[in-house]
């Protein structure tokens, strides 16, 4: 178990927390995130990073968790943001990030969030040549220069689901190799534009060092070609991905120390051959946030079938990654942490499809209806992924930080749904 999961008498606990006091508490399902160990796994990336170069900037992914409370806790440790559409912008700024530090990234932009990033002073990450030439009219229209880096189509293939694999050269994300020079040349001829980095990102859950140093070995090359342009490089974004060891007896991720001597020395090199000394931005999202979080969730019955079926009152509603990428998340019955798994589970969700599967076949302890399931490494594209599916509304998130914990996310209510809606005026009543 990570450092701040630990078993007492039987129970679960999360920092100093009983998970099934918190259930109690809060009621399920509830998603319960350490603030301490947002705190240490921040330091921990960016300290890694920074023993190499002093230069780093960390952007926080805000897509892998947007609470405005764990946003807070980033900004006050010095953190930017890969933001990746409006919302998540004014996300970072509200959670007090300066704009300096903000990526607005993303490959299908409107107008609208264009003018936002221009009046807001962020930085453009551009991923196509309508977009740049979308944005210099905007930036012109509000007499303005902005910013901008292009993403760049690495072509790197990496050992890890193909729905997160982002940077292939077949993926809809970057500009590819072959138009790299013309998009840069084609923005240094935009008068209200300015090209001043570099942006990339080849995918997620990535458990592999190897694949990053190769695509900071292409950004470099890149790098060269861009600067002979006569572009001159502020910061050279090399994306985030590095992955969590999901299934704790068997996988084992690399470490963000093991992640920078593996990448930083490439891109060192690579800069001091050029002679250039840009910022390193760097994007994690899961590794911030995905082992400080749980998710616990009640055991509304068991059913024995064909299988046993632990019904559960957290499904894909709330959790989608076992159903949308057969993810594995280990489960650990809160209130009897200490008994031994001897039993095949397979447990699931309240949705109305036979998909709803938080986990198949897992071995547990003995369940009765009334246990409290953890399920755990939940920070990341949990809650954020969540939707209101069979009009159910979201689970409430909380925060604990020593001995204190508390609502960081009211639960949603259906009144809160219903009211989204409208009367149509040609509906009598
Ligand atoms: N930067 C960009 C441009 C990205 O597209 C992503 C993730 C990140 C940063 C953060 O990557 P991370 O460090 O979190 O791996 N929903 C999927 C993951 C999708 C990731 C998409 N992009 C999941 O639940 O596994």
């Amino acid at each position: 178990l990570p450092g701040h999961l630990t078993v007492k008498d039987g129970h679960l606990y999360i920092g100093r927390h009983d998970c099934t006091v918190l259930a109690q508490e809060y009621g399920t399902p509830v998603y319960v995130t350490d603030e301490d160990r947002l705190r240490e796994n921040f330091q921990r990336y960016d300290s890694a990073l920074k023993k190499h170069y002093e230069d780093v900037q960390l952007l926080y992914a805000a897509k892998a968790n947007g609470n405005l409370a764990v946003m807070k806790v980033f900004a006050e440790l010095g953190a930017g943001a890969d933001v990746f559409s409006s919302g998540e912008l004014h996300l970072a700024l509200l959670a007090g990030m300066e704009p300096e530090k903000l990526l607005f990234n993303g490959s299908s932009k409107t107008k609208e969030d264009l003018k936002l990033a221009v009046e807001k002073g962020v930085k453009v990450s551009l991923d196509s040549f309508d977009e740049l030439r979308q944005l210099n009219k905007i930036a012109g229209d509000a007499g303005k220069i902005v910013e901008v880096s292009f993403r760049i189509n690495p072509a790197i293939d990496v050992p890890t689901h193909p729905k997160i694999a982002t940077g292939l050269a077949t993926s809809k994300f970057g500009i590819p190799a072959d138009q790299i020079t013309d998009a840069y040349r084609a923005a240094m001829e935009c008068e209200n534009v300015v090209p001043v980095g570099m942006h990339c990102h080849i995918g997620s859950q990535i458990l592999d060092v190897a694949p990053f140093a190769k695509a900071a070995e292409v950004m470099v090359k890149v790098a060269g070609d861009i600067t002979a342009l006569g572009v001159r490089l502020s910061f050279i974004d090399i994306g985030g991905g590095l992955g969590i060891p999901y299934r704790h007896e068997t996988e084992v991720a690399p470490t963000p120390e093991e992640y920078a001597d593996a990448v930083l020395p490439v891109f060192l090199q690579g800069i001091q051959k050029l002679g250039i000394k840009p910022q390193l931005w760097v994007e994690p999202g899961r590794n911030l946030v995905g082992d400080t979080t749980v998710l616990l969730t009640n055991v509304n019955s068991v059913k024995t079938a064909h299988k046993k079926f632990v019904n559960v009152d957290a499904g894909f509603n709330l959790l989608l990654r076992p159903a949308m990428y057969d993810s594995y998340h280990e489960i650990i019955v809160a209130n009897k942490a200490d008994k031994e798994a001897e039993t095949d589970y397979t447990v699931t969700g309240p949705i109305c499809e036979t998909g709803d599967i938080i986990a198949a076949d897992r071995k547990l302890p003995m369940i009765e209806d009334g246990d409290i399931l953890a399920i755990l490494d939940t920070g990341a594209y949990g809650y954020s992924m969540s939707s209101q599916y069979n009009c159910r509304p979201r689970c409430p998130e909380v925060m604990v930080a020593g001995d204190r914990s508390a609502v960081m996310r009211r639960a949603e209510t259906v009144i809160d749904i219903v009211n989204t809606m409208k009367k149509l005026p040609w509906h009598e009543k």
